[in-house]
């Protein structure tokens, strides 16, 4: 049987308008990153206090070469983040046309540099550099990014060590409001190797039914209408569209687009997407602070690796 609302869709109208839609329906509860992901950096506030007090103060280097300006905010607000949690961050900026060679020293001078346990390439990188060999420089004990050939192929394996920070950080918002995937159809549309590849294999870990839709998939609102579970990082403004989306559905929007007029949205179109689903993430306000949270929360952990190991090897 057919929900309300899809009818009146059908028919054209918006079913924010409508007056009997059934009410767990009407309005979907907003799945809140910012107030989680701040209540999470006041824990990671004690947890950096607890390793300092053992000597081993967590430290992130975020390398950013050239002037893109999305990632330059980006970057900022991850280096702030570290600095209101009390750890130690260094902030390399590098010229566009920087060579391979240079990159790479510094990065692996990084590896060796005992004050950074973690080591972020903020991307994409200008075209000249060979993403892969760069990525693969980076100390897999050292890749918060989880982008490292080792991590990918952990959490391939299900034994997952670092974690792509977005995909985690989705799980925790899941998570928080109670919202177990295990059974449910969980369809993510992009393939990309930050998000959609690591958010499916995220997913099927939890025991969900996955799906991956990306750019030549046909009849996407086809698959998108099964999901109980959505989660969207296409990088097109409000591509999704309440007619797309299952009602009731969990909806994760993953975008960062910014309109003609400087507005930001995502790849929901919120407004019609809201009626019909259960929980969606608001843009700007949803995923993105989750993203950063978690990378703070990597580099904790590989901070506390290292302790552990410095503590073991000095035991023997
Ligand atoms: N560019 C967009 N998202 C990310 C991310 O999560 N990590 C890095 N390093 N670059 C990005």
């Amino acid at each position: 049987m057919l929900f309300p609302q899809a009818a009146h869709q059908r028919n054209g109208q918006h079913p924010y308008y409508t007056t009997f839609l059934p009410k767990t329906y009407m309005t979907a509860s907003l799945l809140d990153g910012k107030a989680i992901a701040l209540d999470l950096r006041a824990q990671y506030r004690k947890q950096v206090a607890a390793l300092t007090a053992r000597g081993q103060r967590p430290g992130l280097a975020v390398v950013l070469v050239g002037e893109n300006p999305a990632s330059q905010v980006y970057v900022r607000n991850k280096v702030r983040a570290c600095d209101e949690a009390g750890m130690y961050s260094e902030n390399i900026v590098l010229p566009a046309d920087v060579r391979l060679e240079e990159v790479i020293e510094r990065i692996e001078a990084l590896n060796r540099d005992p004050r950074i346990h973690g080591i972020l390439v903020q991307l994409p990188l200008p075209p000249q550099l060979d993403e892969a060999r760069v990525l693969a420089t980076v100390s897999a004990q050292k890749d918060v990014d989880g982008f490292h050939t080792e991590n990918v192929g952990a959490l391939a394996l299900g034994n997952p060590r670092f974690v792509p920070c977005t995909p985690k950080g989705v799980m925790v918002l899941l998570e928080r409001a109670g919202i177990d995937p295990r059974g449910r159809e969980a369809v993510v549309v992009g393939r990309s190797n930050i998000v959609g590849k690591p958010m499916a294999r995220l997913l099927l870990a939890a025991d969900a039914t996955v799906t991956v839709c990306h750019s030549k998939t046909r009849d996407l609102a086809a698959h998108t209408r099964r999901a109980d579970i959505l989660v969207v990082a296409i990088g097109r403004a409000m591509m999704i569209t309440g007619d797309m989306v299952k009602p009731g559905a969990v909806v994760i929007d993953v975008g960062m687009n910014r309109r003609a007029d400087g507005t930001l949205c995502g790849d929901v179109d919120f407004a019609s997407v809201r009626p019909v689903a259960s929980w969606i993430t608001p843009v700007p306000g949803g995923v993105g602070p989750m993203t950063i949270a978690m990378l703070l929360a990597n580099t904790i952990e590989a901070a506390q690796q290292a302790a552990d190991r410095d503590e073991g090897y000095l035991a023997d």
